[in-house]
């Protein structure tokens, strides 16, 4: 957003990258392979991965770059385009504990992709690596730059070490390093979403059984649109884990009355509306928007198949009044997008993406009204915040890949 390059170019960026990498580190070009990994965006399915429910993203044609070179010995160094301060060390000394950080994501899928080589592969030698990182995808904004970074270094490493993990090995080594050295507890979706990507296709995940397939999306017919609020709230990822504990605790008080519900998911509409009494108005508010988003995202996926667009839309929207009302993680300027946005005319519907607190909205368009939309959101939101969001149109994406050979 605001590039010099246009942002979907790849060779372009490919090319800075590896220019970039040569600056940073010296030496020859012969021997930096390059590796990209895409970002995504949700379209329905809010706040449901940990909760065991369906998710509808699709990955995006922006997210991250490495670029990577072996070294004759054993020293890991990292390096970001986005941060001066990078970190060294050795392979049999990664740290354990972490920082802080943008390093603490590769650092955490380095320690995942070292205990699985050590359990699986014990008798290979890993050699040293500088490695760059760079992207152009807004960070913090819900878009997923952390499980793009950490899905395409499973990915890049991988293949650089030769491991031979499957993808679904390399997106939970993406997963676990979040959730176990960075200490976010996110669900499954992010890495799913960008590791299991197809170009034209959304994805459909199931959270319960991580069971996915791919269902097709137009985009002759249908532009999704992101518009980035420019606000991050400070407290998002501790916010984040109280949404995954509040639904914990919902599921731990409705469970007596479905006791066949495995997960928050499981249990009905009309199970949860007999007894939300029981709980604590909170947590009713919190269950009330899984039980009901559910449905849409069922609901949502039989429109979208349908090529019922209008219908598709007035989904997504509920559940931006959903997350609004019920989850409480929107933000006034997130609420000003959506509602700017569906005032226009050929825009089908808006939604904060993401965990919310701030970062992005996405709508779904016609694509011959996307700039008239655009205008519009564009001024309306600087008439009342005073300045211009960034509002671009996504493509989909393959997933992670080699690029540049
Ligand atoms: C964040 C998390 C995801 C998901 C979304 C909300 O992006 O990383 O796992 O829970 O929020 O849908």
């Amino acid at each position: 957003m605001g590039h010099e390059r246009s942002p979907s170019d790849e060779p372009a960026w490919a090319a800075h990258h590896r220019n970039s990498f040569l600056q940073r580190f010296g030496g020859a070009p012969e021997g930096v392979r390059l590796f990209f990994a895409p970002g995504r965006v949700n379209l329905f399915g809010g706040h449901l991965d940990y909760n065991g429910g369906p998710v509808m993203p699709t990955a995006i044609d922006r997210g991250t770059f490495l670029a990577l070179r072996p070294r004759p010995d054993r020293v890991l160094h990292l390096e970001s385009r986005m941060d001066s301060q990078g970190l060294r060390f050795d392979i049999d000394r990664v740290p354990r504990e972490r920082c802080g950080r943008w390093v603490d994501y590769p650092v955490g899928v380095i320690r995942e992709l070292l205990a699985w080589q050590a359990e699986r592969r014990p008798e290979m030698h890993l050699q040293g690596l500088d490695i760059l990182f760079g992207g152009n995808l807004p960070v913090g904004a819900g878009l997923s730059s952390s499980a793009s970074i950490c899905v395409g270094t499973a990915f890049a490493l991988s293949e650089v070490w030769d491991l031979g993990l499957s993808r679904r090995e390399q997106v939970h080594s993406a997963l676990d390093a979040e959730r176990g050295f960075v200490g976010v507890q996110c669900g499954i979706m992010d890495p799913y979403a960008i590791g299991m990507a197809k170009p034209g296709h959304l994805l459909w995940l199931d959270c319960k059984d991580q069971s996915y397939e791919h269902l097709p999306i137009d985009f002759d017919r249908l532009s999704i649109v992101v518009a980035n609020s420019g606000v991050q709230r400070e407290l998002a990822a501790g916010e984040f884990n109280k949404r995954v504990a509040q639904c914990a605790q919902a599921f731990q008080a409705l469970r007596r009355y479905a006791p066949e519900a495995q997960v928050l998911r499981d249990v009905a509409p009309e199970t949860f509306e007999s007894h939300r009494v029981r709980l604590e108005p909170t947590l009713a508010r919190r269950a009330q928007h899984v039980v009901n988003e559910v449905e849409r995202t069922f609901l949502a996926r039989e429109a979208l198949l349908r090529g019922d667009l209008e219908e598709l839309g007035g989904f997504m929207t509920a559940t931006h009044r959903s997350l609004r009302d019920n989850f409480e993680v929107s933000s006034p300027e997130l609420d000003l997008l959506v509602e700017a946005a569906i005032e226009c005319d050929g825009c089908y519907g808006s939604r904060l993406t993401g965990a919310g607190f701030g970062g992005c909205t996405v709508l779904l368009a016609d694509p011959a009204s996307v700039p008239a939309i655009v205008e519009h959101v564009r001024q309306r939101y600087a008439a009342e915040k005073g300045w211009h969001p960034d509002i671009e149109v996504f493509q989909g994406d393959e997933g992670p890949r080699t690029i540049g050979a």
